[in-house]
């Protein structure tokens, strides 16, 4: 027997006592008639709530980063919670700037910003630029000279070379990273004096991201040792203080019952903890804010997908499939990482789960597959709904228009309310972008 592990559910979830799930005070059911499937349901109280604790374990600061989840709702409601937001390019810029976002609380990203990124960061005077290169500095200082736009405050983004004990794709930290200058070739170093000479740019202090999904502490209090004997550094030899220390984000989540990430509290008096032994060790006589710039520990848990069961095909002496309505159009992570979800049928959650089958989406890819070895009950059938839990970030982010799909609609509950943030894609929106070659006979 095998019943759904409801711990994985965000907090607002109820399960009546048929076993149907209501998450905001809303029916999950009865919102997939209303909104149709695939749906991106997002209980907006367990995203106010993961602001907050963040908030409280990180007085220096909180950057959002936007790529995990980004819409217009979700930038207001980070706006209200008091987070800044971390965007990566210059789509991100424009639609935090469109949501009403204040630029000064902007910081932005990227290891290949273009000109055209920089003039809109540094003309909307953002807060910070996170310098990932000698060519963006180029660029940057020739901006600002030749367009007489305000000086730019930059955050040096630093390769720590260390490992963050997650999936090779997800590990950002390592010597062999495209991110950031490097530490023991002295590239940090040498940058920040560059910075500290000019008069065009100014340097506010250091960032490092070592990874995503990141469950054990060593990887972040390494990052730290590393990052504050550069801080010390850049007090002896440059003779300038150090105003911020950004640790990025990376903190892990729940995908699976057996996952066992850290709290958002442990996880930020821990590094405060290192943070604190760092700086003794060291000698440091500034005192850098310590800032965080979660993605994934905000967006993550307060999501679900739902899904509409389309077939139910069994391939004797081999396995089930199950196939929904939607896959690797909104959520890539099965197939690019091999990520595990749990999954449920939301009418009836609390039913024993003793079949096992594999839930696959509806594309044109063997490796579409969504739910491996999924555990679901016995008369699971066509017509059914399937959730999968913990689908906030990087799902909605990452979704794309393979096979001309349309991506799903986007709806916030809270106390009752259901809100449509982003609507479905429609084939018209499909259609605008293409202008359809000559269509006029040769
Ligand atoms: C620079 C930077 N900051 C923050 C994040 C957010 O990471 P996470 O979603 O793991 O918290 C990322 C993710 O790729 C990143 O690249």
């Amino acid at each position: 027997m095998s019943v759904f592990d409801a711990s994985l559910l965000p907090r607002s979830a109820t399960i009546d006592a048929a076993g149907r799930l209501s998450v905001g005070g809303r029916d999950v059911g009865a919102l997939a008639e209303e909104f149709g499937t695939p749906l991106y349901l997002y209980d907006e109280a367990e995203l106010r709530g993961r602001c907050r604790e963040y908030r409280a374990g990180f007085p220096g600061g909180v950057a959002y980063a936007s790529k995990a989840f980004l819409c217009g709702a979700m930038v207001r409601l980070v706006d209200e919670e008091g987070l800044d937001l971390d965007v990566a390019t210059g789509g991100e810029l424009a639609l935090a700037l469109a949501a009403g976002f204040p630029a000064s609380r902007i910081v932005m990203h990227g290891n290949n910003k273009s000109v055209a990124e920089l003039r809109d960061a540094v003309r909307a005077d953002i807060r910070h630029v996170v310098l990932d290169s000698v060519d963006e500095l180029d660029r940057i200082e020739a901006l600002v000279r030749s367009e007489s736009l305000p000086s730019a405050r930059l955050l040096v983004r630093v390769n720590p070379g260390v490992d963050a004990h997650t999936h090779e794709y997800l590990a950002t930290g390592t010597v062999d990273s495209k991110f950031g200058f490097g530490l023991e070739s002295g590239a940090a170093l040498r940058v920040v004096e560059h910075i500290a000479a000019s008069n065009v740019v100014t340097f506010d202090g250091l960032h490092a991201h070592i990874g995503s999904q990141i469950f054990r502490p060593e990887g972040f209090e390494a990052a730290l040792q590393r990052l504050v004997a550069l801080v010390a550094e850049i007090e002896t030899t440059v003779g300038i203080e150090v105003g911020e220390l950004s640790l990025g984000g990376g903190l892990g989540v729940r995908y699976l019952a057996t996952d066992d990430p850290p709290s958002i509290a442990r996880h930020a008096a821990g590094v405060h903890e290192q943070f604190g032994a760092a700086l003794a060790a060291h000698g440091v006589r500034s005192r850098p804010a310590l800032t965080t710039e979660p993605g994934r520990s905000i967006a993550g848990p307060a999501g679900l997908t739902i899904y509409r069961v389309g077939t139910v095909k069994e391939v004797p002496g081999i396995r089930t499939y199950v196939s929904v309505d939607g896959g690797i159009s909104d959520n890539p992570r099965p197939a690019l990482y091999g990520a595990g979800y749990e999954t449920f049928v939301p009418t009836r959650v609390t039913a024993d789960r003793t079949r096992i089958v594999t839930i696959a989406g509806k594309h044109c890819e063997q490796g579409d597959l969504l739910v491996r070895d999924a555990a679901v009950p016995a008369d699971l059938a066509v017509g059914d709904l399937l959730v999968t839990p913990c689908t906030g970030a990087y799902g909605h982010a990452m979704a794309s228009n393979y096979n001309a799909a349309l991506r799903p609609a986007v709806v916030f509950v809270r106390d009752g309310d259901a809100r449509l943030v982003v609507r479905r894609e429609t084939v018209d929106d499909l259609l605008a972008r293409d202008l359809f070659g000559r269509l006029d006979p040769v």
